[in-house]
Protein backbone atom coordinates (compact mmCIF):
# COMPACT_ATOMS: atom_id res chain seq x y z
CA UNK A 1 0.00 0.00 0.00
CA UNK A 2 1.21 3.70 -0.69
CA UNK A 3 1.44 4.61 2.82
CA UNK A 4 4.02 2.13 4.65
CA UNK A 5 6.03 2.69 1.16
CA UNK A 6 6.03 6.94 2.07
CA UNK A 7 6.64 6.15 5.65
CA UNK A 8 9.61 4.11 4.47
CA UNK A 9 10.93 6.45 2.36
CA UNK A 10 10.84 9.18 4.98
CA UNK A 11 12.27 7.14 7.74
CA UNK A 12 15.38 6.63 5.12
CA UNK A 13 15.66 10.23 4.47
CA UNK A 14 15.55 10.99 8.57
CA UNK A 15 18.16 8.49 9.16
CA UNK A 16 20.26 9.82 6.60
CA UNK A 17 19.86 13.00 7.67
CA UNK A 18 20.76 12.12 11.62
CA UNK A 19 23.35 10.68 10.40
CA UNK A 20 25.13 13.39 8.32
CA UNK A 21 24.39 15.83 11.39
CA UNK A 22 26.16 13.58 13.59
CA UNK A 23 29.41 13.11 11.18
CA UNK A 24 29.84 16.77 10.90
CA UNK A 25 29.27 17.43 14.35
CA UNK A 26 32.24 14.62 15.49
CA UNK A 27 34.47 15.72 12.32
CA UNK A 28 34.83 12.70 11.64
CA UNK A 29 35.49 13.32 7.89
CA UNK A 30 38.91 13.00 7.32
CA UNK A 31 39.69 14.88 4.22
CA UNK A 32 40.29 12.68 1.41
CA UNK A 33 44.32 12.46 0.43
CA UNK A 34 45.54 15.37 -2.18
CA UNK A 35 48.05 16.39 -4.04
CA UNK A 36 50.66 17.21 -1.08
CA UNK A 37 48.52 16.47 1.92
CA UNK A 38 49.77 13.69 3.56
CA UNK A 39 47.44 10.48 4.22
CA UNK A 40 47.42 10.15 8.03
CA UNK A 41 44.97 6.98 7.91
CA UNK A 42 47.61 4.92 5.67
CA UNK A 43 50.52 6.50 8.03
CA UNK A 44 48.60 5.73 11.07
CA UNK A 45 48.68 1.93 10.18
CA UNK A 46 51.93 1.71 9.17
CA UNK A 47 52.85 3.24 12.83
CA UNK A 48 50.47 0.54 14.22
CA UNK A 49 52.84 -2.69 12.23
CA UNK A 50 55.77 -0.93 13.26
CA UNK A 51 55.03 -0.73 16.92
CA UNK A 52 56.33 -3.97 18.09
CA UNK A 53 59.24 -2.89 19.90
CA UNK A 54 61.28 -6.60 19.17
CA UNK A 55 61.05 -6.48 15.61
CA UNK A 56 62.01 -3.10 15.36
CA UNK A 57 64.89 -4.14 17.81
CA UNK A 58 65.75 -6.89 15.26
CA UNK A 59 66.23 -4.40 12.65
CA UNK A 60 68.07 -2.49 14.33
CA UNK A 61 70.89 -4.87 15.97
CA UNK A 62 73.58 -6.09 13.41
CA UNK A 63 74.22 -9.36 13.34
CA UNK A 64 70.70 -10.69 12.25
CA UNK A 65 69.91 -12.31 15.63
CA UNK A 66 66.48 -13.14 17.06
CA UNK A 67 66.00 -10.77 20.11
CA UNK A 68 65.52 -12.60 23.05
CA UNK A 69 67.21 -15.79 21.36
CA UNK A 70 70.28 -15.03 20.38
CA UNK A 71 70.84 -11.81 22.72
CA UNK A 72 68.63 -10.90 25.85
CA UNK A 73 66.46 -8.11 25.70
CA UNK A 74 66.39 -7.79 29.36
CA UNK A 75 64.49 -4.23 31.30
CA UNK A 76 65.55 -4.73 34.61
CA UNK A 77 68.34 -6.74 36.29
CA UNK A 78 67.21 -9.98 37.48
CA UNK A 79 67.53 -11.97 40.69
CA UNK A 80 70.70 -13.91 40.16
CA UNK A 81 72.93 -15.66 42.54
CA UNK A 82 76.46 -13.43 41.86
CA UNK A 83 77.58 -12.29 45.07
CA UNK A 84 80.82 -10.17 45.63
CA UNK A 85 81.60 -12.10 48.14
CA UNK A 86 82.65 -14.78 46.00
CA UNK A 87 84.82 -12.50 43.93
CA UNK A 88 88.77 -12.75 43.81
CA UNK A 89 89.17 -9.23 43.44
CA UNK A 90 86.95 -5.85 43.83
CA UNK A 91 86.16 -4.46 40.17
CA UNK A 92 83.92 -5.35 37.12
CA UNK A 93 81.96 -8.90 36.35
CA UNK A 94 79.58 -9.78 33.61
CA UNK A 95 76.76 -12.09 35.19
CA UNK A 96 76.97 -15.32 33.16
CA UNK A 97 73.97 -16.68 35.34
CA UNK A 98 71.24 -17.82 32.43
CA UNK A 99 68.41 -15.19 33.18
CA UNK A 100 71.41 -12.80 32.54
CA UNK A 101 73.03 -13.82 30.04
CA UNK A 102 75.78 -11.16 30.26
CA UNK A 103 73.81 -8.35 29.66
CA UNK A 104 73.92 -7.90 33.39
CA UNK A 105 77.15 -6.68 34.56
CA UNK A 106 78.11 -6.13 37.98
CA UNK A 107 80.51 -3.64 39.80
CA UNK A 108 81.93 -5.06 43.20
CA UNK A 109 83.78 -2.05 45.36
CA UNK A 110 86.42 -2.50 47.88
CA UNK A 111 84.27 -3.28 50.62
CA UNK A 112 82.08 -5.61 48.73
CA UNK A 113 79.02 -3.12 47.57
CA UNK A 114 77.77 -4.18 45.01
CA UNK A 115 76.52 -2.00 41.81
CA UNK A 116 74.53 -3.73 39.14
CA UNK A 117 74.01 -2.47 35.18
CA UNK A 118 72.42 -3.77 32.09
CA UNK A 119 74.55 -3.28 28.88
CA UNK A 120 72.25 -1.66 25.97
CA UNK A 121 69.99 -4.34 24.21
CA UNK A 122 72.07 -6.13 21.41
CA UNK A 123 75.09 -5.86 23.31
CA UNK A 124 76.41 -7.91 25.69
CA UNK A 125 79.27 -7.38 28.90
CA UNK A 126 82.77 -8.31 27.43
CA UNK A 127 84.67 -9.54 30.40
CA UNK A 128 88.25 -9.32 28.59
CA UNK A 129 87.77 -5.60 27.61
CA UNK A 130 85.04 -4.45 30.16
CA UNK A 131 82.86 -2.72 27.87
CA UNK A 132 79.34 -3.47 26.51
CA UNK A 133 79.95 -5.26 22.96
CA UNK A 134 77.81 -6.14 20.29
CA UNK A 135 76.48 -9.93 21.06
CA UNK A 136 78.34 -11.69 18.38
CA UNK A 137 81.51 -10.48 19.50
CA UNK A 138 81.41 -11.85 23.31
CA UNK A 139 81.38 -15.90 24.16
CA UNK A 140 79.42 -14.78 27.60
CA UNK A 141 80.47 -18.81 28.96
CA UNK A 142 84.03 -17.66 28.51
CA UNK A 143 83.89 -14.81 30.64
CA UNK A 144 85.16 -16.68 33.90
CA UNK A 145 88.37 -16.74 32.24
CA UNK A 146 88.66 -13.42 31.88
CA UNK A 147 87.41 -12.44 35.80
CA UNK A 148 91.06 -12.33 36.77
CA UNK A 149 91.76 -9.27 34.50
CA UNK A 150 90.22 -7.33 37.57
CA UNK A 151 93.57 -7.54 39.59
CA UNK A 152 95.08 -5.06 37.20
CA UNK A 153 92.44 -2.49 36.59
CA UNK A 154 93.26 -0.59 39.81
CA UNK A 155 96.59 -0.51 38.55
CA UNK A 156 97.87 2.46 36.58
CA UNK A 157 100.31 2.48 34.10
CA UNK A 158 104.10 3.37 35.06
CA UNK A 159 104.69 6.70 34.43
CA UNK A 160 108.07 7.85 34.36
CA UNK A 161 108.51 10.73 36.55
CA UNK A 162 109.10 14.45 34.81
CA UNK A 163 112.55 15.24 34.82
CA UNK A 164 113.79 18.37 36.96
CA UNK A 165 113.87 21.32 35.43
CA UNK A 166 117.89 21.59 36.38
CA UNK A 167 117.98 18.50 34.36
CA UNK A 168 116.03 19.91 31.67
CA UNK A 169 119.37 22.16 30.15
CA UNK A 170 121.66 18.93 29.77
CA UNK A 171 118.44 16.62 28.30
CA UNK A 172 120.05 16.50 25.03
CA UNK A 173 123.34 14.98 26.00
CA UNK A 174 124.62 11.62 24.75
CA UNK A 175 122.91 8.36 26.31
CA UNK A 176 125.88 7.71 28.95
CA UNK A 177 126.29 4.27 27.06
CA UNK A 178 127.05 5.89 24.12
CA UNK A 179 130.82 7.46 23.61
CA UNK A 180 131.14 10.31 21.84
CA UNK A 181 134.17 12.66 20.36
CA UNK A 182 135.75 13.53 23.42
CA UNK A 183 135.39 17.21 21.89
CA UNK A 184 132.14 17.07 21.90
CA UNK A 185 132.89 17.40 26.01
CA UNK A 186 134.53 20.60 25.69
CA UNK A 187 132.14 22.09 23.95
CA UNK A 188 131.12 25.64 25.10
CA UNK A 189 127.83 25.65 26.98
CA UNK A 190 125.80 28.54 27.23
CA UNK A 191 127.89 31.36 25.45
CA UNK A 192 126.73 33.86 23.18
CA UNK A 193 128.03 32.10 20.09
CA UNK A 194 131.09 34.12 18.36
CA UNK A 195 130.01 35.54 15.52
CA UNK A 196 133.22 35.77 12.22
CA UNK A 197 133.01 37.91 9.09
CA UNK A 198 134.31 37.51 6.19
CA UNK A 199 137.44 39.36 5.48
CA UNK A 200 137.16 42.10 3.52
CA UNK A 201 137.57 40.98 -0.21
CA UNK A 202 141.53 41.95 -1.73
CA UNK A 203 141.84 44.67 -4.10
CA UNK A 204 141.66 44.23 -7.53
CA UNK A 205 144.95 44.19 -8.74
CA UNK A 206 145.71 44.55 -12.77
CA UNK A 207 148.71 43.89 -14.52
CA UNK A 208 149.54 45.38 -17.35
CA UNK A 209 151.85 43.83 -19.34
CA UNK A 210 154.53 45.31 -21.70
CA UNK A 211 155.60 42.80 -23.69
CA UNK A 212 153.73 39.77 -24.98
CA UNK A 213 154.32 36.57 -23.09
CA UNK A 214 155.34 33.52 -25.02
CA UNK A 215 156.50 31.70 -22.44
CA UNK A 216 154.06 30.37 -19.50
CA UNK A 217 157.63 30.36 -17.26
CA UNK A 218 157.47 34.04 -17.35
CA UNK A 219 153.76 34.56 -15.94
CA UNK A 220 155.64 33.78 -12.69
CA UNK A 221 158.06 36.95 -13.02
CA UNK A 222 155.40 39.37 -13.86
CA UNK A 223 155.87 42.64 -12.44
CA UNK A 224 154.90 44.23 -9.35
CA UNK A 225 151.31 44.84 -10.51
CA UNK A 226 150.06 48.78 -9.85
CA UNK A 227 146.51 50.17 -10.16
CA UNK A 228 144.86 50.55 -13.25
CA UNK A 229 145.47 54.48 -14.28
CA UNK A 230 141.98 56.34 -15.00
CA UNK A 231 140.94 55.39 -18.36
CA UNK A 232 141.35 58.19 -20.78
CA UNK A 233 138.70 60.13 -22.01
CA UNK A 234 137.27 59.26 -25.25
CA UNK A 235 138.30 60.56 -27.97
CA UNK A 236 136.34 63.96 -28.83
CA UNK A 237 134.44 63.90 -32.61
CA UNK A 238 132.95 66.79 -34.03
CA UNK A 239 130.97 66.18 -36.97
CA UNK A 240 129.77 68.60 -39.38
CA UNK A 241 126.23 68.31 -39.68
CA UNK A 242 125.15 70.40 -42.88
CA UNK A 243 122.56 72.80 -42.14
CA UNK A 244 119.16 71.10 -43.33
CA UNK A 245 116.45 72.87 -45.20
CA UNK A 246 113.17 71.90 -45.37
CA UNK A 247 111.48 71.58 -48.40
CA UNK A 248 108.43 72.24 -49.66
CA UNK A 249 106.03 71.19 -52.42
CA UNK A 250 104.47 73.86 -53.58
C1 LIG B 1 65.32 -4.19 25.50
O1 LIG B 1 64.18 -4.32 24.68
C2 LIG B 1 63.02 -4.66 25.39
C3 LIG B 1 61.92 -4.86 24.35
O2 LIG B 1 61.82 -3.75 23.55
C4 LIG B 1 62.68 -3.56 26.38
O3 LIG B 1 61.54 -3.93 27.13
C5 LIG B 1 63.85 -3.36 27.31
O4 LIG B 1 63.62 -2.27 28.16
C6 LIG B 1 65.12 -3.10 26.54
N1 LIG B 1 66.21 -3.11 27.44
C7 LIG B 1 67.13 -2.14 27.44
C8 LIG B 1 68.25 -2.30 28.41
O5 LIG B 1 67.07 -1.17 26.73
Amino acid sequence: SPIPAMARTLVLILVHALVSVVKSDVGYNLPSPAYGVPDLRAEASEIVEEVDPVARLAGNIPGGGIPGENYPILASVPETKFACEDMEFPGYYADTADEAACQVFHVCTADLQLESFLCPNGSVFNQQYFVCDWWFNVDCAASEDFFRLNADIEKLPEVEPLPEASDLRNSYAPPSDVAPPAELYNLPRDEEPVITTAPPPPPTEVYILQEEVTDPAQLYNLPEPTTLPPPPPPPLRLYYTPNRRRSFRG
